[in-house]
């Protein structure tokens, strides 16, 4: 029979099991208890007793993202984590992990959405059209991905059917997003379209009001850097008139680039 000792021991003992985010029965326990407190023999209900299912809580991933990515001192110690990381619902459908291309210690990173089709066939970041489009974009700002621009995005994994990734998916990244900047230490970051945009800025505003503007990102280590959000490139190869805008934008960000001696 349970004494009042082992009574607190199961309560303390079931709520800490709550705590972890393992999934407590709490009827069963209660039914429990209440036997085990009239001190009848707890037998009958001792077979329902608590039901333990291991599940993970949602921010336990973000939380893995966090250490992990702290614990990274290079660049390419930072991809080796992401590859090995396994908190993105997306991985399992994903041919690759896609994490960066181009120049580490590049003083301007532009930080896309996420891989396409293209991009998860060859593991490397704005290889489709749209990445086409870019390398031309960034040309014409004296910028090439193998001299000094360096390239990634603010999810690793294709989403089915290039669907934008959910804020889930973004939130595991983010600790390594945040670590990447600092590493590479960037003078001007820009956004590529309105998902990394808002995602970077924490904004609810659409990329059509973020744009044309300078905004500053402040990674959770503290590291600060100008933003300067630009329409994707995949959304320019759909109206192409737009472009005279993409063209506003990286003018500011090469002026930008300039004035801080990048
Ligand atoms: N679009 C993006 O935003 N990122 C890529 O890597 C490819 C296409």
């Amino acid at each position: 029979m349970p004494t009042p000792a082992s009574i607190d021991a199961i309560k303390a003992l079931t709520e800490w099991w709550g705590d972890m985010g393992v999934e407590v029965d709490d009827a069963a326990v209660k039914a429990y208890l209440k036997v085990a407190d009239s001190a009848a023999p707890p037998a009958a209900v001792a077979q329902d007793a608590p039901v333990r299912r291991p599940r993970r809580k949602k921010t336990d991933w973000v939380e893995e993202a966090k250490i992990a990515a702290a614990a990274c001192d290079s660049v390419e110690a930072l991809k080796a984590a992401i590859v090995a990381f396994e908190g993105s619902p997306l991985k399992s459908a994903s041919e690759n992990t896609v994490v960066y291309d181009g120049t580490p210690g590049a003083s301007l990173m532009v930080i896309g959405e996420g891989p396409g089709a293209e991009e998860d066939r060859k593991g490397l970041p704005f290889v489709g059209k749209a990445g086409q489009l870019l390398d031309k974009m960034l040309a014409a700002i004296h910028r090439d991905r193998t001299e000094n621009a360096f390239i990634t995005n603010v999810n690793y994994w294709r989403p089915p059917a290039n669907r934008n990734p959910e804020a889930e998916e973004l939130a595991v990244c983010r600790p390594f997003v945040d670590r990447m900047v600092e590493l590479v230490a960037p003078k001007v970051i820009i956004a590529a379209g309105g998902v990394p945009a808002k995602s970077l800025l924490d904004s609810a505003d659409g990329i059509m009001r973020l744009r044309g503007t300078e905004h500053v990102f402040k990674t959770a280590g503290g590291f600060t850097a100008p933003l300067i959000p630009i329409l994707h490139p995949a959304y320019l190869l759909r109206r192409p008139q737009d472009k005279s805008r993409a063209w506003r934008d990286l003018l500011l960000g090469e002026q930008r680039l300039g004035e801080l001696g990048g």
